[in-house]
């Protein structure tokens, strides 16, 4: 009997952790946490996974990794929607910056090895600076930054 519920413990543990970071409407239709967010909130929200993922990298931390390569992924995903904001062509600018470089960092991640990682994120913040160059916002400059200033502690911890 405590066998059968440990199971179902680990059955129901492992379901979850499977379970994608993806919303479904009532016809069961995926769709990103983000979509139809304001391109400003979307850029707060780009930062934010952006520098967290950076966090995970610098701790060599493959589950991080994937889950805020994951996130940073759904607000790439919702920005790809927006096809025009005040004349710019946005996702056009997107695919032809940020996308491949982000394209890259998800097979490094998938393939492993510390260095080729770390290179490829520092390409993806290359590809938000020309996204930004491209959209007549190139005064907003991302820098990588290894400061961690939330309580998150980004070590291993599975
Ligand atoms: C599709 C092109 C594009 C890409 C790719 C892009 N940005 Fe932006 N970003 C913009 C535009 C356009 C604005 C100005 C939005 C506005 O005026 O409402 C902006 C604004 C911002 C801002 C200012 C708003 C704030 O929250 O302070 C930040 C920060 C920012 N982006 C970070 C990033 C980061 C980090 C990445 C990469 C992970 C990135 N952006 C990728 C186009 C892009």
């Amino acid at each position: 009997m405590h066998k059968q519920f440990a199971i179902t413990l680990s059955l129901l543990a492992a379901l979850a952790l499977a379970l994608p970071a993806t919303a479904s409407d009532e016809a069961g239709h995926e769709y990103s946490p983000f979509a139809g967010m304001p391109l400003i909130m979307l850029m707060h929200n780009m930062q934010y996974y952006a520098h967290k993922l950076g966090l995970s990298v610098d701790a060599a931390n493959t589950a991080l990794e994937d889950f805020y390569a994951h996130e940073l992924e759904e607000v790439i995903d919702a920005v790809s929607e927006i096809q025009d904001y005040e004349g710019i062509p946005i996702a056009e600018n997107l695919n032809k910056t940020l996308m491949p470089a982000f394209e890259q960092l998800e097979a490094a991640i998938d393939k492993g090895g510390r260095e080729a990682i770390d290179a490829a994120y520092n390409e993806v913040i290359i590809g938000c600076n020309a996204c930004h160059a491209a959209s007549e916002h190139g005064y907003i400059h991302i820098r990588r930054n290894h400061t961690n200033p939330y309580p998150q502690d980004f070590s291993r911890h599975d």
